[in-house]
């Protein structure tokens, strides 16, 4: 049996949720009464400050801006011909350690000329102002070859001939940023390094066929093929053939030919060797 005590202590308990609620009631039927006065009486007009309002007080993301994804080019740039923007002419570099370069050397004030050519490998460097521009007789034996190769259906551009010190040291450092030092020493010569600032090299490749400019794919095509056979009738070598890099420091370019005359180019190809070889260098 419940004591009337018991009863009453019951009645007290469940006051407060009524006062509670109502004090809740009460206050939001207050506060929108002055909100929608404060609104002229305008429903609509409350409703959309409201929104506005909660909207101005959302929170933002501090130091999360997160920038747009910008995709890689699909199609690959020939690796010799774009210029980018100038780097710090490099004169000493350090030499050690990377193949074939001799020592920390400063490059030297006349070129190298052996049996009346003038050399440039990564033993025997060009000095910084060397800067003959593209050889004359090397442009006329390449347009009698590219004129030859015609009457077989291929048409033969030369896409990288001379190039300057400064040039060169654009590319070298691009290269290096691109693949790091190790890589790009096996395929690009460092400033002062290059043949093609003596203005006797001669990139070769075939019009339209831009896939395989500077591409060791150009090897494989007819027209690569038909360069590699006739270009020596003109004057011209390969010059890093095909499993010689140990000799000449450099990983096979079957793009890039050397011009050193119609005498020795035959003599070259005939001995099947590196120019390096040929002239015991
Ligand atoms: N690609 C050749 C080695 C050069 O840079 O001269
Ligand atoms: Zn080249």
């Amino acid at each position: 049996m419940q004591s009337r005590y018991n009863l009453l202590q019951k009645k007290k308990k469940k006051k407060w949720p009524y006062i509670i609620s109502g004090t809740f009631a009460g206050l939001l039927i207050g506060v929108t009464v002055v909100w929608v006065g404060m609104n002229e009486w305008n429903i609509d007009k409350s409703i959309e400050e409201l929104r506005n309002l909660t909207e101005a007080t959302q929170p933002v993301a501090v130091g999360k801006i997160e920038e747009p994804i910008l995709e890689k080019p699909i199609v690959e740039e020939p690796k010799e011909e774009i210029p980018i923007k100038e780097e710090p002419v490099v004169e000493e570099m350090d030499m050690s350690g990377a193949k074939g370069y001799v020592g920390n050397e400063l490059l030297p004030q006349e070129p190298t000329v052996a049996e009346g050519i003038v050399i440039a490998s990564k033993k025997y460097p060009l000095p910084s102002d060397y800067a003959p521009g593209e050889s004359e007789e090397a442009r006329a034996a390449f347009q009698e070859m590219a004129a030859e190769a015609t009457l077989s259906g291929y048409t033969l551009i030369a896409f990288s001939t001379y190039r300057s010190f400064d040039y060169q040291t654009t590319l070298y450092n691009r290269y290096v940023t691109n693949d790091g030092q190790v890589a790009a020493d096996r395929y690009s010569a460092r400033p002062g390094y290059s043949e093609h600032q003596t203005g006797l090299a001669f990139d070769i490749g075939e019009q339209h066929f831009e896939q395989h400019f500077a591409r060791e794919s150009f090897g494989e095509t007819e027209a690569g093929k038909w360069v590699a056979a006739n270009a020596h009738k003109y004057g011209f070598i390969m010059r890093y053939p095909n499993g010689s890099e140990k000799i000449t420091g450099y990983m096979y370019e079957p793009w890039h030919f050397r011009y050193i005359g119609k005498e020795l180019a035959p003599q070259v190809y005939e001995a099947n060797v590196t120019l390096e070889e040929f002239l015991d260098l």
